[in-house]
């Protein structure tokens, strides 16, 4: 750790202002890397892992550990931990930062009933003060910049979200990313990106927004409503991650020939893009992980993914039906030149 360095910000580790989202079982080495070839050439953002709990990291080993296995192009790696303690926190933040880390991000939003128990992830929501301690806890680790993301609360009560998210900024968080949803909501109804405008008015630290992105559009959209500071994207971008490529077009910034023929124009192209990138996905994961490991990471991917493919269920049924690397590989090299998976602009995302 070096003491006269100064900690970087969003803006220096940021270029780019699309995030993908901490997604448990998703956000693993295998999808950074088949999403990062959707990346413009110079475009830095910050990488997620799933969620890491801080009473197990210190003991485990990072370079086995399926959540925090690397790619070889692995950049710029904010991953996310769970925790209250101290010395946990401390332990896994010390890790962290030597196995690549740039940036920690602190769970406020997980709502399952494990991280409930264990009074982390929306616990935390409940006691504004013992929150701030959380992020205070992981500033005296180490000098890496720590962020925190966090849901609408426990009940709809801006005043009480203002005052909450003040006092982590107060505790030294460099940013926030909002998921304007309540504990209870899980990932049901529609998230309140008013919310995510009321922070960014309030606030002197960057915010990123996240909930419900579908489409180019609503990236766009999420940006002009909430002049949030960067879009994060989760679900959709296991089923459409030309998002990132069609972001990158529309604010002129240059792809590369390859890169331009990610964006698919019509429905065919749409299925060819999404058969192409599935399929990356699956060898990295058997590249990866262990056989099993990348067999339920690859069918947890379809299942995510497929309810933005009309007739995705069918993808989804056959998916399931096989058991091994070559198996899939053979089945998706006919499947996407035999079908047209199109897809709707909007579904209901409905995991
Ligand atoms: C399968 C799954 C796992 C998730 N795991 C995490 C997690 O580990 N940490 C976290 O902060 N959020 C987690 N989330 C929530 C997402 O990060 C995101 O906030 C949510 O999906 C809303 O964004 P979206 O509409 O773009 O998907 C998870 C979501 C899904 C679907």
């Amino acid at each position: 750790m070096e003491n006269n360095h100064k900690p970087d910000t969003l803006d220096s580790l940021v270029n780019f202002p699309i995030l993908l989202a901490p997604m448990v079982g998703l956000t693993h080495a295998a999808m950074r890397k088949s999403l990062s070839k959707f990346l413009p050439p110079d475009a830095k953002t910050i990488w997620p892992t799933e969620m890491l709990s801080s009473r197990k990291i210190p003991d485990q080993k990072l370079e086995e550990l399926p959540q925090t296995i690397k790619w070889n192009g692995d950049t710029n790696l904010c991953p996310q931990i769970l925790g209250n303690q101290e010395t946990h926190i401390r332990n896994t933040i010390i890790k962290l930062e030597q196995w690549g880390a740039k940036a920690i991000d602190i769970n406020m939003g997980c709502s399952v009933k494990k991280a409930l128990r264990h009074n982390y992830g929306v616990s935390l929501m409940g006691d504004t003060e013992y929150a701030a301690s959380v992020v205070r806890m992981a500033k005296r680790s180490s000098r890496l910049p720590v962020s925190v993301k966090l849901r609408a609360g426990h009940q709809k009560d801006l005043s009480y979200l203002l005052e909450f998210t003040q006092s982590l900024v107060e505790a030294g968080a460099s940013w926030l990313c909002l998921h304007p949803r309540l504990s209870t909501e899980g990932r049901k109804g529609s998230a309140d990106w008013s919310q995510i405008k009321y922070l960014k008015d309030n606030l002197s630290v960057p915010i990123i927004g996240n909930g419900d992105i579908q489409t180019s559009q609503d990236i766009q959209d999420m940006f002009e409503q909430t002049n949030c500071d960067a879009v994060m994207i989760g679900r959709v971008l296991t089923a459409k991650p030309w998002l990132l490529t069609e972001h990158a077009k529309y604010k002129g910034i240059k792809l590369t020939q390859e890169q331009e023929e990610l964006i698919p124009n019509n429905a065919q192209e749409r299925s060819k893009v999404y058969g192409e990138y599935l399929y990356d996905f699956v060898e990295n994961c058997y590249d990866l992980f262990e056989e099993d490991d990348a067999l339920k990471r690859v069918r947890f991917f379809v299942k995510v993914g497929h309810p933005g493919l009309n007739f995705g269920h069918k993808l989804y049924k056959e998916i399931h039906k096989l058991t091994n690397k070559d198996d899939l590989l053979k089945f998706l090299e006919t499947y996407f030149k035999n079908s047209c998976l199109s897809q709707s602009d909007r579904t209901q995302l409905r995991y």
